[in-house]
């Protein structure tokens, strides 16, 4: 098989090409008749929890891997998730909404359709739902049997959540992944993915008039789209058509992720459109995917510095603007890894424990310094009475 042949369609919605002769129709059955990983009355719930103004801690792995779907690892990622919604919650007052990227994210866009190292061109790794990371032939080449693999690990990883208060969420990206679990709604209004609670489209995928999109409005689930530098004020307001026509509060959540440099200017130009439309759009910061960069030993990661500098920006549009800042958006892991610098760039350090799959994440201590952040930039942002009353008369 040639790969590189194979890549030049890959782009094409993000879809991966199966392989000729696997068989993805035989996928899609099987999870089909699968029963639905979480429930109904679960999806409900999220949304009237995002209905409410409680600030929503959404959080978790780039790319989750079968490998590290083990109970351990997962409780080390509930108890950050719940040290940093404590922080938030202590510091602020304001109740904390929590949702993993977790029991699902196995699917990922990627730049770049292939990776070449040395002579050999592969598929780029596009998540275990797809593929393999390590950089073979056989690991590389996708295969939809993985994305039944998926929806087993998912259902795995949720056993391991049922006693905590986590609701779940990944990218919806693999549509032969994501339409054989929307179900018919028992109440005769839209139908569920039951994959997930939240789902959320990517910066890559968010075309008004692509098929990622198509599929959100479909649902009834919560729904969150990242908005990046390219996006004007004129792409929400075709996405809050598309998606969230009734404007309801708890639907629909914008999740800017614009780089430090220019977050506040473009993320106070939104934030003015949203007042301006009196929508009931809950707007989040991710200040990850704006501020990648590579150290001089070429090495993929983010400096905490930068991702505080975008995080203060948000909130100073919100407070400038007058909406509630509706939540913050990180990539973390519960060990201790060394993917992202502290102090200065740092080669060394960044060897120590590298363990991504994909993007650098937070660590637990750099997790909870942001968490503790957020929490104080909610104090002050609360100082602020009158905008406050008027974001409010807005929701
Ligand atoms: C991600 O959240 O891992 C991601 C790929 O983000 P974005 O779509 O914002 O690039
Ligand atoms: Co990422």
């Amino acid at each position: 098989m040639d790969f590189v042949e194979l890549s030049a369609t890959h782009k094409r919605d993000h879809q991966p090409d199966w392989p000729v002769g696997s068989d993805v129709g035989r996928a899609r059955s099987a999870l089909a008749r699968a029963a639905p990983l979480v429930s109904a009355s679960g999806i409900h719930r999220l949304r009237a929890r995002l209905a409410e103004p409680a600030f929503l801690l959404h959080a978790g792995d780039c790319a989750e891997t079968f490998r590290d779907n083990t109970r351990r690892s997962v409780a080390r990622r509930v108890s950050l998730l719940r040290a940093m919604s404590d922080a938030i919650e202590m510091r602020s007052g304001r109740s904390v909404v929590t949702v993993g990227r977790i029991a699902g994210q196995y699917a990922k866009p990627r730049s770049a359709p292939v990776e070449r190292r040395g002579g050999l061109s592969l598929p780029s790794y596009f998540g275990d739902a797809v593929n393999g990371a390590d950089f073979s032939v056989d690991r590389r080449t996708p295969d939809p049997r993985n994305l039944v693999r998926a929806h087993e690990q998912s259902r795995k990883t949720l056993s391991y959540l049922r006693r905590s208060d986590v609701f779940t969420s990944h990218e919806a990206l693999l549509l032969d992944y994501e339409r054989p679990q929307t179900r018919r709604s028992a109440d005769g209004g839209r139908p569920l993915d039951h994959s997930a609670h939240l789902l959320w489209i990517g910066e890559r995928t968010r075309s008004p008039t692509g098929p990622h999109i198509d599929f959100a409005a479909e649902i009834a689930n919560p729904i969150a789209v990242k908005i990046g530098p390219g996006a004007t004020p004129t792409a929400l307001i075709n996405l809050h058509a598309l998606l969230n026509p009734g404007n309801e509060p708890g639907r629909l959540a914008f999740i800017f992720r614009m780089g430090r440099r220019r977050a506040y200017d473009l993320i106070y130009a939104m934030l003015s459109r949203i007042v301006a439309e009196g929508w009931a759009d809950r707007v989040l910061c991710d200040p990850m995917h704006g501020n990648t960069v590579v150290s001089p030993g070429g090495v993929k990661t983010r400096l905490v510095a930068e991702i505080e500098e975008e995080t203060t920006a948000f909130f100073e549009a919100c407070n400038d603007t007058g909406v509630i800042p509706g939540g913050i958006h990180l990539e973390l892991s519960g060990d201790e890894v060394s993917e992202c610098v502290t102090t200065g760039m740092d080669d060394l350090y960044l060897a120590q424990n590298y363990t991504s799959a994909c993007d650098p994440r937070l660590n637990p201590d750099q997790a909870v310094y942001l968490a503790e952040l957020v929490g104080e930039l909610l104090v002050s942002h609360r100082g602020f009475g009158p905008r406050m009353e008027l974001a409010l008369s807005h929701r």
